[in-house]
């Protein structure tokens, strides 16, 4: 039987991942890893980048690294799913029965909950971390702020790696 991870433990783990990463796109991939490995009920955990809209084009979220089944959602706009909602209103946005939220698109008919957190970095929102659970209402007040923290270190990460 697996363990689940104390949410200290894992704090102090993706602090240390932070502290050694060479990159946010490392850090990223870490994180994803050791979430979906270590919280038994964080059934898909991915990154979702802002790609800024060129040339007239509306910007869009777009897939970065992943753990848990591929989903036909690689590319989302603003103003669809849950998480054109967290992008957009820069507010984590935690869905106890996906089945019960209009904006939801759906990943896997497995999916119960689901949180997303945006990123930020210069102020302005650079991303976002989603989690799918296969549990109703899987994400507590403790799984909020350790997915927070999270894309909090990314969110700082990045604005150290700034180009
Ligand atoms: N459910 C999300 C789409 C992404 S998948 O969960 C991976 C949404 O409603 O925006």
């Amino acid at each position: 039987m697996p363990k689940e991870a104390k949410t200290e433990e894992l704090k102090s783990e993706v602090a240390a991942l932070a502290s050694k990463t060479k990159s946010p796109q490392d850090l990223m991939s870490h994180i994803v890893r050791l979430l979906h490995d270590r919280k038994l009920k964080f059934n898909w955990v991915g990154f979702y980048m802002l790609e800024d809209g060129a040339s007239g084009k509306a910007p869009i979220l777009v897939l970065g690294a992943f753990e848990g089944a591929m989903t036909p959602h690689t590319r989302i706009p603003l103003n669809q799913g849950i998480c054109g909602a967290a992008a957009s209103t820069g507010k984590t946005v935690v869905v106890d029965d996906v089945s019960k939220d209009p904006r939801y698109l759906a990943c896997s008919i497995e999916t119960k909950s689901e949180i997303v957190v945006p990123i930020f970095a210069g102020g302005k929102v650079r991303g976002e971390l989603d989690i799918d659970s296969h549990f109703l209402a899987a994400f507590g007040n403790e799984d909020r702020e350790l997915v927070e923290y999270c894309a909090d270190l990314v969110g700082k990460c990045l604005e150290k790696h700034r180009g």
